[in-house]
């Protein structure tokens, strides 16, 4: 195991050293300048006479530590730095008149393409920042009893929220249903007055009206309520889409100001969305625009279809509306399922004649504004953002599409890192914003890529070019009938010299110029790419890999072979060179004579195995033929030749006590011993027959088998063992008494046998 660490350490080192490689060859392949810096993590040196002579273009493109290796001076590496200026960051404020909540207001950025940049965003939520309340009630049959409760609401409400803020305006606006069949009846008694009783002031319907602007005056509000009275349609939906869309879209008319705006929605039924409209034969689908006529009437309700919620949704981001929903039991679910299809909003249950709607009112505002969504809006696709949030309740996400915390108290900090990374180049300049849902504040970004050099060092018929070319970012582009790094190389016409500075381009007997990888300039090859060598017949990442490292990890690749490390062999240095691992704690031989040692592991013979192949597979039935032949000859002097082809160089020698022999023969017990020092076969027998051996001292694996079940018997099924006992106690009494008559006990002679020798347990 240590070995497999220390393996792998060596591996990481050396991963980091030669890890230049894998990035530079990334850089290498860029010729330009502009082609560079458009790479992750690639410069560029412009410095004069930085390559050798011979070396592409491409080899003034590295890492920025690469070129500082290479001695490019600190004042020609092009590596343009990502920029973060702060244009504009006005302190937190609160209290009456300019709040500011968020931080910075204004950013400008340039960015490497590939390259993420992040910047913080702070939003501390303020105390007293104004409100814009529009009160939206449907005026259908059911919600009079509301009506007349809802009168002196105006005053209710701006003293609510004036504990909250001292800038509070309140407006008024109603909804009952779109004046067309078969939303209303049509009859035309029905058409001025709808309501069922005849003796209740009741007005004709309309899909919305905006009854009360803005205001901060309770008595105003109180005033222009009491003139309204209720209205009726037919059927159980109301046209609250409709509503919600004037109220949020007619700016002007509802006198929506740069603060908190916040729509109240009450209702005791459900609504119609979009395609109803088609019952009354309405196709023109809504079209989100204001249209109030003098009175306040949304007069085209009968030309545009009702608004989808997905319309209404963007229509209430884009103008910063939040919206509350006062609704009764009834229908909470629906509404609920319409929140949630909607940005900031909440529902809130109703009582049946509104009595509570007030104290929902200051709950919900707490609610909505303790929620800081913080969102980009027209950012250009190429560009990816990306939210890390730290709330003030200890909540923190990462990498999400939106900054959000909730539970944000006033005067609490939450603050955002928003990362940016460009994919690509962009074309140019591009602004756009980052800013808390229903908040009129803004964050711009503007953002521009850094995809251009700058060199500073064009020059005409430079010196440097030999006066025939002209110097750009190092590089010399040459005038006509000129070549070479330098401009150095007259291009010349006639054909035999052409062919004379090509040989010494093309290798050997090869019919490419510099092996097709490179050009043939002033008769030297001008390699492309990563290609190296004098021919441009090396590719350093062509060597063999092992781990997916080139070369292992373990060494250079030069020209296609691995220069491998002095501790590493193989093609691919993928072979340790030492030998350690090969030797048995106490061995003098590598892998005890009996295998090779082949990356620090040994490969054993046949009829060897374990780590370092001290161990026989099969011991008895290998040498059983040379001890039989052994015990037949050993008397005659010429026994040892005798038996050359049986036993080879081993000598089995007699032992004359009778000693623990685990292979038999059918004349005599022998056994087999390894010197795991030095990795000789010992062989010894004895002149005893089978007969006084009995089998399962004779057989070792057999005896083995036997030890371990019991063993492993005792131990796991101990109990069972127990009751078995017992039960058959009479029975095996019995046998047991036989048993010991016949023979020792078969315990003991188990125990002595694995405790006596343990040649080959491992
Ligand atoms: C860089 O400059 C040092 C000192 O002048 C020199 O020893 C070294 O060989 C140079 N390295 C390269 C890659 O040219
Ligand atoms: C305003 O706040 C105070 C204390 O915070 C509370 O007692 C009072 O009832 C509140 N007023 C209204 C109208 O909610
Ligand atoms: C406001 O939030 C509290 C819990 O934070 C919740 O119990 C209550 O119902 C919410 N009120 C509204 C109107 O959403
Ligand atoms: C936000 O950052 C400010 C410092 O800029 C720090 O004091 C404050 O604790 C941070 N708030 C959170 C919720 O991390
Ligand atoms: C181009 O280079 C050659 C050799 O260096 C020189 O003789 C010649 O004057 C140069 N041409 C121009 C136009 O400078
Ligand atoms: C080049 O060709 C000659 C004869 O055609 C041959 O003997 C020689 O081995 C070749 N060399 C190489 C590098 O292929
Ligand atoms: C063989 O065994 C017998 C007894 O069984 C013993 O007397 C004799 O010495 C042994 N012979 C050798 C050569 O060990």
């Amino acid at each position: 195991m240590k070995w497999v660490w220390l393996a792998t350490a060596l591996l990481l080192h050396c991963t980091e050293v030669r890890g230049t490689v894998g990035s530079r060859g990334g850089c290498q392949v860029q010729s330009s300048c502009v082609e560079c810096v458009r790479m992750p993590g690639c410069a560029w040196c412009k410095q004069k006479d930085f390559l050798q002579s011979g070396e592409a273009a491409a080899q003034r493109c590295d890492t920025p530590e690469g070129l500082r290796r290479r001695n490019c001076s600190l004042e020609n590496v092009m590596d343009p730095r990502p920029v973060r200026e702060t244009v504009r960051d006005d302190e937190h404020r609160s209290g009456p008149g300019a709040v500011v909540q968020l931080r910075p207001q204004n950013l400008h950025l340039k960015l490497r393409v590939g390259v993420p940049q992040t910047f913080e965003v702070k939003f501390k939520r303020s105390e007293g920042y104004p409100i814009d309340l529009y009160y939206l009630m449907d005026f259908s049959y059911s919600m009079r009893d509301d009506l007349a409760k809802v009168k002196t609401l105006g005053r209710k409400i701006l003293a609510a929220l004036r504990n909250v803020t001292s800038t509070v305006r309140i407006g008024f606006g109603a909804f009952v249903d779109k004046p067309a069949m078969p939303f209303i009846s049509t009859v035309e008694s029905k058409l001025k007055h709808p309501c069922r009783d005849k003796k209740i002031p009741c007005q004709p319907s309309f899909s919305f009206k905006n009854v009360l602007p803005l205001t901060n005056d309770a008595d105003e509000f109180e005033r222009s309520v009491s003139q309204e009275k209720i209205s009726s349609n037919l059927d159980n939906p109301e046209s609250g889409l409709d509503a919600i869309m004037q109220a949020t879209v007619c700016q002007k008319e509802i006198g929506w100001g740069k603060v908190t705006r916040i729509l109240v929605y009450t209702s005791d039924d459900i609504f119609h969305t979009a395609g109803d409209g088609k019952l009354a034969g309405i196709y023109h689908p809504n079209d989100g625009q204001c249209h109030l006529n003098s009175e306040g009437i949304y007069d085209k309700s009968q030309l545009y279809d009702y608004p989808s919620v997905a319309h209404l949704s963007q229509v209430l981001s884009a103008n910063n509306v939040q919206l509350i929903f006062a609704v009764t039991n009834a229908h909470l679910s629906r509404y609920k399922a319409l929140s949630e299809a909607l940005p900031l909003s909440v529902v809130g249950e109703l009582k049946g004649d509104s009595s509570n709607v007030v104290q929902l009112i200051s709950y919900a505002y707490g609610n909505l504004s303790s929620i800081i969504l913080l969102e980009h809006l027209g950012a250009p696709p190429s560009l990816q953002v990306s939210y890390n949030s730290h709330c003030s309740d200890g909540v923190q996400t990462s990498g999400r599409r939106r900054g959000e915390c909730s539970n944000v108290g006033i005067n609490h900090q939450v603050n955002f890192t928003v990362t940016l990374t460009a994919s690509v180049c962009l074309q140019r300049k591009e602004t756009f914003v980052i800013k808390p849902q229903g908040s009129d504040e803004e964050l711009h970004v503007t953002v521009e890529t850094l995809c251009d050099c700058d060199c500073r060092d064009e020059e005409e018929r430079s010196p440097y070019c030999s006066g025939n070319g002209t110097l750009s970012c190092g590089l010399c582009s040459c005038e006509r009938g000129y070549e070479g790094q330098r401009c150095e190389c007259p291009q010349e016409e006639y054909d035999d010299l052409v062919l004379t500075l090509d040989t010494s381009c093309r290798q050997a007997n090869d019919t490419e110029l510099c092996s097709g990888h490179g050009t043939c300039v002033c008769g030297q090859c001008v390699c492309q790419g990563h290609y190296t060598g004098d021919y441009c017949h090396c590719d350093p990442t062509s060597c063999s890999r092992y781990d997916n490292l080139i070369c292992g990890g373990h060494g250079w690749c030069n020209c296609g072979v691995c220069d491998c490390d002095p501790e590493f062999t193989g093609v691919a240095c993928q072979c340790s060179a030492l030998t350690d691992q090969c030797l048995a704690e106490d061995g003098m031989v590598l892998c005890s004579g009996h295998g090779q040692c082949q990356c620090n592991q040994c490969h054993c013979d046949a009829g060897f195995y374990g780590e370092h192949c001290a161990k026989l597979t099969e011991p008895c039935q290998q040498y059983q033929a040379c001890v039989e032949c052994f015990s037949a000859n050993e008397l005659q002097e010429d026994g040892p030749e005798v038996c050359q082809d049986d036993c080879g160089s081993i000598r089995p020698t007699l032992i004359e006590e009778a000693q623990e022999m685990f292979c038999q023969t059918k004349h005599c017990l022998f056994q087999v011993e390894m010197d795991t020092r030095t990795g000789s076969i010992l062989v010894s027998y004895t002149n005893q027959t089978t007969m006084n051996c009995p089998p399962w001292k004779c057989h070792r694996d057999m005896t083995l088998m036997v030890f371990l079940f019991t063993v492993s018997a005792v131990l796991l099924g101990g109990g069972t063992l127990v009751i078995i006992h017992r039960v058959n106690l009479k029975t095996s009494n019995k046998v047991m008494e036989e048993e010991n008559k016949a023979q020792t006990p078969f315990w003991n002679s188990a125990m002595t046998k694995v405790s006596g020798s343990d040649l080959f347990l491992d």
